[in-house]
C-alpha cells in the first residue's frame, strides 16, 4: 500500500468519492444522507488544501483503496487547535489491515502539523466496532457517546467521540 497526498488525478478523486459514496448510502458510519457530487467533493478537498491540512489517498497497484482527510472540528476560533479526522477503505479491501496503516499514516502527518493539538474521530454508531478498534490501537481515548446524535435509516444514530492528544 501506498500514500498520496494533496496532489490527485481526475481518476483518483472519482474513485475516492466512489469509496465516500458508498458509505454515504450503505451505513451508518457517514451522516450525510444524499451522496456528494463532483463539485461539492472538490469543494471539500480544496478547503483542506486552503487550510493546510491532510488529505491522503490509499493506493494499491496503483488503484485507490481508502482515504483519509483532516477538517475543522468545529467553526469557532476557539476550536482552532482541534480537528476532525476521516477514514474510509473500499469495502472490497476491508478488514485487512489497510485502515490500521491509513489512520497510522495520517497521524504520523498530523504530528508534523502544529496547530494540530486534538485528533478527534466522530464515530458514527456504537457497532462500529472497525472503527474503534483502529482508533484504539493508534492510541485514542473513548471521551464519550452522544446518544441518537444522528438520524438515519430511519433510525437513531449515537455518536461515539475519540481522541488523540498530538
Ligand atoms: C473503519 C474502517 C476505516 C476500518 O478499515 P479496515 O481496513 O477495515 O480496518 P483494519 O482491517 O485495519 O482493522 C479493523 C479491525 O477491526 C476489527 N473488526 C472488524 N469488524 C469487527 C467486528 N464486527 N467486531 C470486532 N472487531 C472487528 C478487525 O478484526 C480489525 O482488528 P485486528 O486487526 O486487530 O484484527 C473501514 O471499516 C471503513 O471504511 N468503514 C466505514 C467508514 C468508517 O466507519 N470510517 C470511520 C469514520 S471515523
Amino acid at each position: 500500500m501506498k500514500v498520496k497526498r494533496n496532489n490527485f488525478t481526475e481518476n483518483e478523486i472519482s474513485k475516492a468519492l466512489k469509496i465516500y459514496n458508498y458509505f454515504i448510502e450503505n451505513s451508518l458510519s457517514n451522516f450525510e444522507e444524499k451522496k456528494l457530487s463532483k463539485s461539492t467533493f472538490n469543494l471539500l478537498l480544496k478547503k483542506i488544501k486552503k487550510n493546510k491540512l491532510p488529505f491522503i489517498l490509499a493506493t494499491k497497484d496503483n488503484e485507490v483503496i481508502g482515504l483519509a482527510f483532516v477538517n475543522n472540528f468545529r467553526e469557532k476560533s476557539g476550536y482552532r487547535f482541534s480537528y476532525e479526522h476521516s477514514i474510509y477503505i473500499d469495502p472490497a479491501f476491508i478488514n485487512k489491515g489497510y485502515g490500521n496503516k491509513v489512520l497510522k499514516e495520517l497521524v504520523k502527518i498530523c504530528k508534523k502539523i502544529a496547530k494540530i493539538k486534538n485528533l478527534i474521530a466522530v464515530i458514527g454508531g456504537k457497532n462500529n466496532f472497525a472503527s474503534i478498534n483502529i482508533h484504539k490501537k493508534n492510541g485514542f481515548d473513548y471521551i464519550g457517546t452522544i446518544k441518537k446524535a444522528g438520524f438515519k435509516k430511519n433510525r437513531w444514530v449515537d455518536s461515539i467521540y475519540m481522541q488523540k492528544r498530538l
